[in-house]
């Protein structure tokens, strides 16, 4: 069996994704990497190595030694700490990039798979039911080195026949691991505070709507693109990628009721302006077409599980 690389993985996604990964293909075939020295509890049932993305000639022997095939790169900074933080961000989201598609490109790698977002989207883009080609002028630095890194992932499939598959995730929202840095936290950051407090006070304005995801859905979506055969697929930038829609108060809403006391008030801070940035629904037919992506969790059933599972303990 060949054996995958999860770069990030101590990460929302990549918590999830290993997991998803190891009851697949078996716990001793999905190394889990990150930055942190250890492993959290969900990541200790396999391999765990501490490695640092942005040590180009550390993740090249870790790869070509253990004879790694694939690998799945989450490691990055998200929205809200990339603009505190814009040239270590650009760095971080670009630089590893470039070590994983250089090692494909070289043959060491038969199939990689990297995230983008709906960040990739800016003012200029249409808002609703975003489709999958339309005008991009994203002006945050993650939408920045989002959309150069959906540039250079069809360049490096183009050129080099890179088998490079991506997917613009929207807002994640999950129980098992926690978001950090961006500008859709609020939609899980909810349901602990409502859980522990019965009340939230959110950093987005009630109306703003963006997309969302129940990760069980992200997961199943990622593992399903990497699963396709390579001839369906006509992306090689990015897919959109929708789940549901929803706006800080639909989901109070929803909350409410489930918990009818529970309040909500807004206090926007600088995230405001990222969040007007971007789309507020996305059109994925092309992946619905591509490789069968159908999402099961709208807002409801999304709602109904983050409160029933959302542990408080974590927070
Ligand atoms: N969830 C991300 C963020 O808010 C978007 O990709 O930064």
């Amino acid at each position: 069996m060949a054996k995958t690389l999860v770069i990030g993985a101590g990460g929302q996604i990549g918590t999830e994704l290993v997991v998803a990964l190891r009851n697949k293909i078996g716990s001793e075939n999905v190394i889990a990497a990150d930055v942190k020295p250890t492993p959290s509890d969900l990541l200790s049932n396999g391999p765990y190595i501490q490695l640092d993305v942005l040590d180009r000639e550390q993740v090249r022997q870790y790869i070509i030694n253990n004879e790694i095939k694939e690998v799945y790169l989450l490691a990055a900074l998200l929205s809200a700490t990339a603009e505190k933080n814009p040239d270590f961000a650009w760095r971080l989201n670009m630089e590893g990039l470039f070590t994983i598609l250089d090692l494909a490109k070289e043959g060491y790698l038969k199939k990689i798979f990297w995230p983008s977002s709906i960040a990739v989207f800016g003012p200029t883009t249409p808002k609703d039911n975003t489709p999958q080609y339309t005008v991009m002028e994203p002006s945050t630095v993650y939408g920045i080195s989002k959309q150069a890194g959906e540039r250079w992932c069809e360049y490096y499939h183009n050129k080099f026949g890179v088998d490079v598959r991506s997917i613009r995730y929207p807002g994640l929202i999950s129980y098992t691991s926690l978001p950090g840095g961006g500008t859709t936290d609020y939609a899980v950051d909810i349901f602990y505070q409502a859980k522990k407090h019965k009340k939230y006070e959110c950093f987005l304005a009630e109306n703003t709507r963006l997309p969302m995801m129940f990760m069980e859905d992200a997961i199943r979506g990622t593992i399903e693109l990497m699963d396709a055969p390579t001839e369906t697929l006509t992306v090689r930038s990015s897919y959109n990628f929708s789940g549901c829609s929803f706006t800080p108060t639909e989901i109070a809403n929803e909350i409410k009721q489930l918990m009818p006391e529970f309040e909500i008030t807004y206090k926007p801070d600088f995230r405001q302006e990222i969040a007007d940035s971007w789309p507020g629904s996305i059109d994925d037919t092309v992946a619905r077409k591509d490789w069968g992506w159908k999402e099961k969790y709208g807002i409801k059933e999304l709602a109904q599980f983050m409160l029933a599972n959302v542990d408080i303990e974590k927070i």
